[in-house]
């Protein structure tokens, strides 16, 4: 039988509607959610993220801010921008867009964000607190799977949960929320041995590999669910998932589509954080 596809497009809507209404209601007590996102050099997909984070904001009834800063903008500079954002009432959370030019270090950047703005969740201190399961910002790709999972009446506990992938982005904060809603979590990486034996264990599979339609029917157990990270340009110039969709489909029970699920669902999350960030910040 084939699988459901999940309408990525009905959930995004409908929550994305729930954070205006809660926009609104924020806006009437006198605080405005905010969000600045800065760019640094040229690459042409990242400035279309970029695009659609701060269109997607606005259309939240949230201020936003772009800085787009030249390839060769020193540290120095960046981290002062940071500081100020930092001070600046109108902003409630700062997304600095990755990756950065060589000569930038990510995580000395990462840490001038101040944690209670740091949407991302890739500070340290709310790494941290996503470990001990202290309340704070969520990582915005995994909380938008763990969102799509709960949309279509996945029940989590106790089911076998494989990560393929485990970058700081993706594949271990993934682990980690999924272990809160008391999955058995395995996450599978590039040196793992009979990745495929692994894979057909699980109930929930999440692919964030980077490599695209590398996951085919023969990874999947029959009615598994599958959840697709991944967005590779493939040589046509179409967009392709880490799993082969069409190979896939017969087998699982469930399976998101790429683009247009798990995407658009990371960019609700990080309304959802600044929302947050506003309302921890309003008191
Ligand atoms: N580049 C690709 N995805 C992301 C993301 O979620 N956050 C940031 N800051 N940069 C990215």
């Amino acid at each position: 039988m084939s699988a459901q596809v999940i309408n990525g497009k009905e959930i995004v809507s409908e929550y994305r509607a729930q954070i205006k209404e809660q926009v609104a209601t924020l806006q009437s007590k006198g605080v405005q959610p905010g969000l600045a996102v800065v760019i640094v050099g040229d690459d042409p997909a990242s400035h279309v993220y970029v695009r659609n984070k701060a269109k997607a904001c606005e259309e939240a009834g949230m201020y936003s801010e772009v800085h787009k800063l030249p390839e060769n903008t020193p540290e120095q500079e960046l981290i002062e921008l940071i500081e100020k954002l930092n001070q600046s009432a109108k902003v409630h959370g700062i997304l600095v867009q990755s990756p950065l030019p060589k000569h930038i270090s990510e995580e000395r950047v990462v840490e001038a964000i101040a944690p209670g703005k740091d949407v991302d969740c890739f500070h340290p201190v709310n790494v941290g607190n996503l470990m001990i399961g202290k309340e704070g910002p969520l990582p915005c790709t995994p909380a938008g799977v763990i969102e799509i999972l709960k949309k279509i009446g996945a029940d989590i506990a106790g089911k076998h949960a494989v990560v393929i992938g485990r970058s700081n982005i993706v594949g271990k904060p993934m682990a980690m929320l999924l272990l809160r809603e008391h999955a058995t979590v395995t996450v599978c990486h590039s040196r793992t041995k009979n990745m495929e034996e692994i894979t057909r264990q699980a109930d929930i599979l999440v692919a964030a590999v980077g490599k695209a339609k590398m996951i085919k029917s023969h990874h999947v157990k029959p009615g598994a669910i599958v959840i697709d990270v991944g967005i590779n340009r493939l040589d046509t110039g179409k967009l392709a998932g880490d799993v082969d969709f069409d190979d896939v489909l017969d087998t699982a029970s469930y399976i998101t589509p790429v683009p247009g699920c798990v995407g658009p669902m990371t960019i609700t999350m990080l309304l959802r954080n600044t929302l947050e960030a506003a309302e921890r910040a309003a008191g």
